[in-house]
């Protein structure tokens, strides 16, 4: 198949929710409507469950799986989807923040009983700040739930981006019987109840089929003013809308009951984008292009104290990525062949021989690369909108083992590169501060450096509300603001300047006070 014809095919993306709206369950659901799995539960479920703050046993089991499931690929009526799995639990959001660097749309899972909640929020502001495609998956619609013109309210409102519903749910709660595709314009009904696999018995009926009462009764009448109430309500899909990040197609189901999903993932394989141009600071790559480049958005390290290896995940971003020839890791200047690639196909991993746009692959490292690095076939070239986000708790990190100090430097530095938290120096006293984005991640680094650095560390509080990064065209006004702000400076490990406000108070204070320094939450800007 010709570069084009691949790249066309293929559709990477990741699901998001909040944790327990659905995800893990939407996800297996796909991938038994896709017929990569053939029954439901073989795709473990990589929470960490609440409560599990100190089970560092559950933490390894948890980077066990998510290993496995980092990307689940396969082919759909001749589309090959990238599913990218993003962590449950919300302490490793930032993880789920660069997994969004490497997809081309999401499919955001909403529970109908809870609607909107907080992870969904912050998540979405990650996609609108990129311009990603998003649907709505609105889930667990055999619950007792709000009604679907009011979750659709609250999806415009809360998420900040207009709504238009393709399926339509028949009734909600116990009597809930499905979902009414408005896309292809029928009601495809289950006759059989089968949800651990996707056989069960189905029957498609048009509105005016003279069955469909016999079917849906008593809810006919509703669902034919709920329709046209939608009609009357929203504009008629627009996709350039959809692909510009502008409109949310929203669907409606439960995943749980097979419910809404193969409504989903049809639609889904039309209307979501193939992959699509990425930024550089040089220059705008085109996935046509045929040379290869791709930058590293994750990187996994192995749980065996014993090989430290780790798995770097290469996004393709243009050509054909072929197994034994050499790339540019542009970071180092050094060219690196890979011998055993992996793709990820299912729940399976496999040495690949080529992998297109779209596609990530998994490559071996020792301990060479870092989060965003750029691999090309010679070109300098650095991806952009891989950005670090602020973190939101901070400690002093110390070395509890004067013996160890190399020892815990080392760890701390891979850690750091891996993306587990961030590091950064203070300007005062030269002391290093690890930021995080949940509590959970101080215990996995404390855990880490002592299982697999044989270091060890403690940490001391330090009150900060927000780190961000600072520019300015007006140096002076920037030097006096360093100079005034010196014990609340810091520099990232990329040396960049970082303003640790103490309060929000004191971050307002700054903002008010010196005008020409612009306060960024994001490492790019
Ligand atoms: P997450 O990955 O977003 O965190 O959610 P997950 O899929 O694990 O689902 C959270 C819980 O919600 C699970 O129940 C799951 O079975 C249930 N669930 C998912 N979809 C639906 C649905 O459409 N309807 C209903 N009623 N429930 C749904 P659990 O009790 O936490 O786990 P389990 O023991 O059932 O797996």
């Amino acid at each position: 198949m010709a570069l084009r014809e691949e790249i066309d095919r293929r559709r990477t993306f990741a699901i998001i929710s909040h944790p327990d709206a659905g995800k893990t369950t939407l996800t297996e659901k796909l991938l038994l409507f896709g017929g990569a799995i053939h029954v439901a539960g073989a795709v473990k479920s990589n929470k960490i469950k609440r409560g599990a703050t100190s089970d560092f046993m559950e933490i390894e089991r948890q980077r066990g799986i998510s290993v496995a499931t980092s990307v689940m690929g396969f082919d759909y009526k001749g589309v090959k989807i990238n599913i990218l799995d993003t962590p449950g639990h919300e302490d490793f959001a930032e993880d789920t923040y660069r997994t969004l660097t490497a997809v081309d749309s999401v499919i955001i899972v909403i529970d109908g009983a809870k609607g909107v909640e907080t992870q969904t929020r912050k998540l979405m502001e990650v996609c609108r700040m990129r311009k990603t495609p998003v649907m709505v998956f609105i889930n667990k619609m055999d619950r007792p739930s709000k009604d679907p013109f009011d979750l659709m309210d609250e999806v415009e409102s809360e998420l900040k981006v207009r709504v238009r519903p393709l399926a339509f749910p028949v009734s909600s709660g116990p009597t809930f019987k499905g979902v009414y595709n408005l896309f292809e314009g029928n009601l495809s009904l289950f006759l059989t109840d089968n949800r651990q696999t996707a056989d069960a018995e189905t029957v498609d009926v048009t509105l005016d089929d003279p069955r469909l009462d016999g079917y849906i009764s008593p809810f006919t009448a509703r669902l034919k003013e709920d329709l046209e109430l939608v009609e009357g309500v929203y504009d008629t899909f627009d996709r350039e809308a959809y692909l510009r990040g502008e409109l949310a197609p929203v669907f409606f189901g439960s995943a749980v009951n097979n419910f809404g999903v193969r409504e989903l993932l049809d639609c889904f394989i039309r209307i979501a984008p193939s992959p699509r141009p990425s930024t550089t600071v040089q220059r705008t790559v085109d996935p046509y292009e045929e040379k290869m480049t791709g930058f590293i958005f994750k990187i996994h390290a192995n749980m065996d104290p014993n090989h430290r290896d780790r798995i770097a995940f290469l996004k393709i971003c243009s050509g054909t990525f072929e197994r034994n020839k050499p790339y540019l890791h542009v970071a180092s200047g050094k060219n690196i062949k890979f011998s055993s690639p992996t793709a990820f196909m299912a729940e399976k991993k496999s040495i690949v021989d080529a992998a297109y746009p779209g596609d990530i692959v998994g490559l071996h490292d020792t301990g060479n690369f870092r989060i965003g690095d750029t691999f090309t076939e010679g070109e300098k070239l650095k991806f952009t909108g891989i950005p670090s986000f602020s973190p939101e708790l901070f400690r002093y990190i110390e070395n509890a083992d004067p013996q160890k100090f190399k020892q815990l430097s080392k760890g701390v530095d891979q850690l750091m590169d891996e993306g587990v938290a961030q590091l950064f120096t203070s300007r005062l006293n030269g002391r290093r501060i690890i930021g995080t984005v949940g509590a959970l991640q101080f215990e996995v680094i404390q855990y880490r450096l002592e299982h697999e650095y044989n270091a060890k560390c403690r940490y001391e509080p330090i009150q900060i509300y927000k780190a961000c990064w600072i520019e300015s065209d007006n140096p002076e006004q920037l030097a006096d603001f360093m100079k005034r702000k010196h014990a609340n400076m810091a520099v990232d490990k990329h040396g960049r300047d970082v303003f640790l406000a103490d309060t929000s108070y004191a971050l307002t204070l700054a903002e008010e006070k010196f005008p020409d320094i612009r306060f960024h939450f994001t490492s790019e800007f």
